[in-house]
């Protein structure tokens, strides 16, 4: 395990280089669709989900991205490469605009991909990332594509966090009680900072009579490389997965600094078609073209 840092003066430059983004999940909530089409592809309005959480991280200052992707699932990848062919079609039909659009994702960050073959989880896909994380770089972030956290800037305050207190920090949301029994739960203790607390153990799913408290885990990460080790030593639960949390737990245990930072923004999970039309109705009510018509079609839809 990596030495926990106290001295705020301790590191400088950009807090991580590496954003690590597993996409190779199965999807099989949006099953048909993602027979094919990878979840992380589904637009929100018109630009996929990845595509959003790519433009997080590097408003974040990460360097490079590095996409966990599975061999059916190549898209994925394309979607960040190269589009010459596309944009001088698009050019000679003089729509800049588009070009825009189109190149966007492959100017964002450098993105990477590493291969999960086989879906074992969310800890087994961060681990794939091990090798193509430097050997000097003390930390990383994830984001999961199917987790929109807003308005953007919480890595940044996590980096912070992890300026301050050394070890690894988490990102969470303060949810209504009756509504806790879907989401991770933190179990924590408060620090002198309102919005950052200490981690001492998760829980999934509890009955709100028994939350440990109304923290709710979002997908963000940053990650102490202590991580990797930690996800060598667990071993795999429901299903074979490996998971996250487990590591995370273990480092807790043997007294690894583990914080939470509470985001008080919005957050859309796009990992099922629930959230997912949520979002998407979210951004279209933003969207100056598609944003009047839409509002009053949903008025008139609810009333009649
Ligand atoms: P999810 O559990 O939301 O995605 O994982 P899933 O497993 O693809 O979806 P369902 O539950 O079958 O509907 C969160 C993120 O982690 C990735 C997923 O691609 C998703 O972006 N993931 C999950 C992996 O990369 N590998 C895994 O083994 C599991």
């Amino acid at each position: 395990m990596s030495e926990p840092v106290n001295d705020p003066t301790a590191r400088s430059g950009p807090p991580f280089r590496s954003a690590v983004v597993p996409a190779a999940g199965l999807g099989t909530r949006f099953l048909p669709t993602t027979k094919t089409v990878p979840k992380e592809l589904l637009p929100v309005l018109d630009t996929p989900g990845i595509e959003l959480v790519a433009a997080e991280a590097a408003e974040a200052g990460a360097e490079q991205l590095l996409i966990v992707t599975s061999p059916g699932k190549d898209a994925v990848a394309a979607h960040f490469a190269d589009s010459s062919e596309l944009e001088k079609e698009l050019q000679s039909r003089g729509k800049d605009d588009l070009v825009a659009k189109v190149r966007r994702a492959h100017e964002l960050i450098d993105v990477r991909t590493v291969t999960q073959d086989e879906a074992k989880g969310l800890g087994h896909a961060v681990g794939c990332a091990r090798e193509a994380i430097g050997p000097d770089e003390e930390a990383f972030a994830v984001l999961l594509p199917d987790d929109l956290v807003l308005p953007t800037g919480v890595l940044a305050t996590m980096a912070e966090v992890r300026r301050r207190h050394g070890g690894s920090v988490l990102c969470a949301f303060d949810v209504p009680r009756g509504e806790i029994a879907a989401y991770g739960v933190f179990e924590v203790t408060d620090t002198d900072d309102e919005d950052v607390k200490r981690v001492h153990g998760m829980v999934e799913k509890p009955a709100p009579d028994e939350a440990p408290s109304t923290l709710a885990a979002a997908g963000r990460y940053l990650l102490d490389r202590a991580i990797f080790d930690a996800l060598d030593r667990i071993t795999p639960g429901a299903g074979g997965e490996l998971q996250l949390t487990d590591a995370v737990a273990l480092l807790i245990e043997e007294g690894h600094p583990v914080h939470v930072v509470v985001h008080r923004g919005g957050r859309h999970d796009l990992g099922n078609p629930g959230g997912y039309v949520r979002a998407f109705v979210d951004f279209a009510l933003e969207d100056p073209n598609y944003g009047p018509d839409l509002r009053e079609w949903l008025a008139s839809r609810l009333n009649g």
